[in-house]
């Protein structure tokens, strides 16, 4: 995928502009007041990169794609004004200090979740690179006037990679919780914010031996989210599923070290 970065008028000379292109060595092409149509067909890029004073905005096609906490922030507001429990990190079982490695960041929003209830920071893993890099440049410069939420994006450490390659070469016992949110096979019509990320996205199934490397890897839960009805939780060995109250989504965990077993 051939992508050029261009600014703003007023983002033409930032540092982080600078910061960002020699990290991703896309090449940069002056904005001179030229339309992204325009920029697209004359440099003939598959995407552009317009790097807003918020952070990178990745055109495609006719979509737009940046990162913003939409979800995580609803989903944390809910608990915090509400006391309600997020299903995940019920299923998670987090706690303070959990090290955990999200194999599958995408817009980052269980990562976030994720990075707030355990305190500390969060990998998150995403082998779609374009999308990696606008997640990863867009949390470091996100800001917002609240606090627990910054707090919270700023724990994430983004790696633009694949899991299968990762996880290969973590040590064992290196995560306390290895989590999962592939792509859904049948997308669920409902789930309209992943749109854009669905033109970026990696949709290769998981594979067995993925999930094997992450039950070595973990200390103590290996967990996948999926469909309610898919048959991934059978394929890949999950054989404890949670549905989710609206019943399209559910929970599949691993219990890697269950108590009694630990030596
Ligand atoms: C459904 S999205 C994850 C959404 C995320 N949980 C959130 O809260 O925003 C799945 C993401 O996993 C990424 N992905 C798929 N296979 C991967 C792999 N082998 N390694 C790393 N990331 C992968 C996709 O590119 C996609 O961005």
């Amino acid at each position: 995928m051939k992508i050029i970065v261009t600014s703003t008028a007023s983002t033409r000379q930032e540092p982080s502009l600078q910061a960002f292109l020699s990290e991703c060595r896309w090449d940069f092409v002056p904005r001179q007041g030229r339309s992204i149509h325009k920029l697209r067909t004359l440099y003939q890029a598959d995407a552009v990169v317009v790097w807003e004073p918020s952070g990178p905005v990745l055109y495609v096609e006719d979509e737009k794609f940046f990162f913003h906490p939409s979800m995580a922030k609803n989903r944390l507001g809910l608990y915090r004004k509400k006391g309600i429990q997020d299903l995940m990190v019920r299923v998670c079982e987090i706690q303070p200090g959990d090290r955990i490695l999200d194999c599958t960041l995408g817009l980052g929003a269980d990562a976030i979740v994720a990075a707030y209830f355990a305190k500390t920071d969060v990998v998150g893993l995403e082998s779609a690179i374009p999308l990696a890099r606008v997640v990863k440049w867009g949390m470091k410069m996100y800001s917002t006037p609240f606090p627990w939420l910054e707090e919270a994006i700023k724990r994430i450490c983004v790696i633009p990679r694949d899991h299968q390659s990762y996880l290969a070469e973590c040590p064992g016992d290196s995560f306390d919780i290895v989590y999962f949110d592939p792509m859904f096979q049948h997308p669920l019509l409902k789930s309209q914010p992943l749109n854009p990320l669905r033109k970026l996205a990696d949709h290769r199934p998981l594979t067995e031996d993925s999930i094997e490397q992450a039950c070595r890897v973990a200390r103590k839960k290996v967990v996948l989210k999926e469909r309610s009805d898919s048959l991934e939780f059978e394929r890949l060995g999950f054989q404890k599923i949670v549905r989710g109250s609206n019943k399209l989504i559910a929970y599949g965990t691993i219990d890697v070290n269950p108590p009694g077993s630990r030596g």
